[in-house]
């Protein structure tokens, strides 16, 4: 049987794809060189899959390990998930933009040499900033604010050119704002771990401007769901594809859910907005419902319920009332 190729497999989305391609019986490749990427995210999948998981200390901007990789393990297929965090590219905003556009180049020729059949590249909202019209269909304007946006528009733009150019089996997909289990908490975290993470401690959320920002939030197994309908329906083949609820949530909104989960009743510390934020953000899911049949499933209260669980298991707290 080929096998299945994951890069950034060991991060959040990856390792929920991973499980998610295991549990359909293929074999598993991930790439991944743990910048943000944990062992541990895939402790269970290794002990349940045994040898049908192969994990590999890699770059996967690296042309020859890369290709050495697809050959020596059949590879057909290769979900593209590899990223430096966002908050990395207020930090390195040259290395933000380079990951992004290298990883998607070195596929995009190992893909036009024949050493697999299909990519599926992993995009994001963010290559559209604030929204312009609402809500943001695949074809909303590129108005990246950020270079690690930049470099995703960059990417999709390459990838784009490939397809036209050669004819290739590439399809991209874009997440909204994920979250759920298994989201990096530590540095780069994004505001549902750094809030869950901070509640659990007992300290008081953070809230950046004023809370109206507001976001499409998309429960992780709902992308790595819909990650595999697009690889597997023949007519999204060439297309592009949001994976988004449909609906906004402000942060406002979302901090409540936490605060309410966690059952804070203390301040909370207000701190200035980010410059490089966006206002709105909030997805035209309705291609993927047509083209692929498929909708995300789970609802903002019942994901951000998991993940409380989640991250609430971890820390040894128990008792979560809801
Ligand atoms: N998390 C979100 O809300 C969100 C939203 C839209 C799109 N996306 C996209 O989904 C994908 C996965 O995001 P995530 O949230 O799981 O991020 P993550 O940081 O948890 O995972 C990315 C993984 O890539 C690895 N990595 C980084 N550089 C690498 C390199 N050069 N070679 C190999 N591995 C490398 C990291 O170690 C990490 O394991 C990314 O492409 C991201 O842009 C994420």
């Amino acid at each position: 049987m080929r096998s299945v190729l994951v890069t950034g497999g060991a991060g959040f989305i990856g390792s929920h794809l991973v499980d998610r391609l295991l549990a359909r019986g293929h074999r598993v490749v991930v790439v991944d060189n743990f910048f943000l990427g944990k062992r541990e995210n895939l402790a269970d999948a290794q002990a349940a899959a045994g040898d049908r998981l192969v994990i590999r200390y890699e770059d996967a901007a690296d042309a020859v390990a890369m290709r050495e990789i697809v050959e020596r393990h059949e590879v057909r297929d290769v979900y593209n998930l590899a990223t430096k965090a966002l908050e990395y590219s207020f930090d390195n905003p040259r290395g933000a933009y380079e990951v992004n556009t290298s990883i998607a180049l070195t596929l995009a020729e190992l893909l036009r040499k024949g050493h697999y059949e299909r990519l599926v590249h992993t995009s994001s909202s963010e290559v559209f900033g604030t929204a312009i019209t609402r809500p943001m269909g695949e074809d909303h304007p590129r108005n990246p604010t950020t270079t690690y946006a930049a470099g995703k528009a960059g990417a999709d733009l390459a990838l784009q050119s490939y397809l036209r150019s050669f004819d290739l089996d590439i399809r991209i997909v874009r997440p909204f704002n994920n979250y759920g289990p298994r989201q990096n908490a530590g540095a780069y975290a994004g505001v549902v771990p750094k809030t869950m993470e901070r509640l659990l401690q007992g300290q008081p959320p953070i809230l950046h401007g004023d809370g109206s920002q507001g976001r499409d939030f998309v429960y992780v197994e709902d992308v790595a769901a819909g990650l595999v309908a697009v690889a597997e329906c023949p007519e999204a083949r060439g297309g592009e594809f949001n994976i988004a609820s449909g609906r906004e949530t402000s942060i406002r909104e979302l901090l409540d859910n936490m605060v309410e989960l966690a059952e804070f009743r203390g301040e909370w510390i207000r701190e200035p907005r980010r410059t490089a934020d966006v206002d709105h953000h909030i997805g035209d899911a309705s291609r993927l419902a047509q083209v692929v049949g498929f909708t995300p499933p789970t609802s903002i209260r019942e994901g951000l319920a998991r993940t409380w669980d989640w991250y609430s298991s971890r820390s040894g707290v128990s008792g979560v009332s809801r």
